[in-house]
């Protein structure tokens, strides 16, 4: 399916290659030529859908008109062969489904957002709205190929148990395979691979954790408490409706992997982001500010705080300094209206002096109460932009093209702008 168009991109990759064959170990893989993603339509999608044991679909608009459009189409197809390649031999398939064309398709399987991808497994469908990059998707369809609970069974895989603070993650303790654990396991499969379950059969582990039989507990990300699931044993429901209340953490890391989604779950209509570099001594101090404050307010159900960490999205970084004016090598925390990405930062620009846990509450408050908005300023932007120096852009030069970016071609890792 993919077309020849594609090849000036590639051809510098290939050139490279005959000088840089002194040792092996280390190859990336380049597209081969091969195709390997099918063109899904009303006559073949059932027959995909038996053929693999997991069958990826991109859900896609229409081809464009416009030759840079084109480019950042082929540009996805490519992300998605790429991944084939690299995946041939898991026994995934994988497809595109045209909205126009393929209407008929996309209703029978229940594909609804244009530009997600929808992976078939057993019987579930688990929807991809992150990175469309490869190595975002290898990583993501490698999870999704596991077993979605993993098991504890000694004090090592119970110290990496410990150590994921950034993920949420269920543990339950039970007598074995054919227990209670089943309705768990059951729960589980509905959110691979974004919530993490684990069990355990042994004794010392629960003891360690301080599990009952057939408890589980609920771990929010940066909490050193879980919370206990109320009632023992639980259904698949009761965990399932547990998980679903209490999945928005009052501190969650932005992720490649789920981005989209994480963005689209505001707070009526803002996000309080956090840009914190863990690498980077000043950034770390602030993470760990942040994750005092997340402790202290964990029972405020308005409140959840995005963290990007700026290592994670190397292609994003210039963006949102322009966008939000801002330099990330420095901490930042602020409030972003996710209408028009306008967005108010607080003045942290002192190098020595990062906000204690008590003023950060207050700023936190005040965001919260509305008394810190985005709107306030709205008339003294021009002057904002002045004084923040060095990222002077057009307005916002964000919502333009929202609305094309979440319906399209343009979410890949390659950041392709279409046009040149
Ligand atoms: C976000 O921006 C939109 C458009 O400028 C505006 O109508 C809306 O009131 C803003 N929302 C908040 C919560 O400030």
């Amino acid at each position: 399916m993919f077309s020849h168009a594609c090849l000036p991109l590639l051809l510098p990759l290939l050139l490279l290659l005959p000088l840089s064959r002194a040792e092996e170990g280390l190859e990336f893989p380049n597209f081969d030529g091969k195709d390997r993603v099918l063109d899904v339509h009303a006559r073949n999608y059932k027959k995909a859908l038996r053929r693999y044991d997991m069958l990826c679909l991109f859900y896609h608009a229409p081809l464009p008109a416009s030759k840079g459009l084109q480019k950042q189409f082929q540009m996805t197809e490519l992300v998605l062969e790429l991944t084939a390649q690299v995946l041939e031999d898991k026994d995934i398939g994988f497809g595109m489904v045209d909205a126009q064309k393929d209407a008929e398709v996309a209703w029978k399987l229940g594909l609804e957002e244009v530009g997600s991808l929808y992976v078939f497994k057993d019987d579930r469908v688990i929807e991809f709205d992150g990175e469309l990059s490869a190595d975002t998707l290898v990583e993501f369809l490698l999870d999704v190929l596991e077993d979605p609970v993993e098991l504890i069974s000694n004090a090592m895989e119970l110290r990496a148990f410990e150590r994921m603070e950034e993920d949420i993650r269920l543990i339950g303790f039970f007598k074995g395979e054919d227990s209670h654990y089943k309705s768990f396991q059951e729960a589980s499969e509905r959110f691979q691979p974004y919530i993490k379950f684990f069990a355990t059969f042994d004794k010392a582990v629960a003891k360690r954790l301080s599990l009952k039989m057939n408890e589980v507990n609920f771990y929010e990300p940066f909490m050193e408490e879980p919370a206990i699931l109320p009632g023992r044993p639980l259904s698949e429901t009761d965990i399932v409706d547990f998980v679903q209340q209490h999945r928005r953490a009052t501190l969650r890391k932005l992720r490649a992997e789920n981005m989209f989604e994480t963005w689209e779950d505001d707070m009526d209509g803002i996000h309080i982001v956090a840009f914190a570099e863990e690498e980077d001594p000043d950034g770390y101090e602030f993470l760990e500010i942040l994750k005092d404050v997340a402790r202290d307010n964990t029972n405020n159900p308005e409140l959840s705080i995005v963290w990007i960490d700026p290592d994670d999205f190397p292609l994003l970084t210039t963006y949102w300094e322009k966008t939000f004016r801002l330099d990330l090598f420095r901490p930042q925390i602020g409030v972003v209206n996710v209408t028009d990405a306008d967005s108010v930062w607080l003045d942290m620009s002192n190098d020595e002096d990062l906000p204690t846990a008590e003023e950060l509450e207050d700023w936190i408050e005040d965001v919260l109460s509305g008394k810190v908005n985005t709107e306030d300023d709205d008339d003294a932007a021009a002057s904002r932009g002045r004084a923040g120096g060095h990222a002077a852009s057009e307005e916002g030069g964000y919502d333009d093209d929202d609305d094309d970016a979440r319906g399209g071609y343009d979410r890949g890792g390659e950041e392709g702008d279409g046009d040149d």
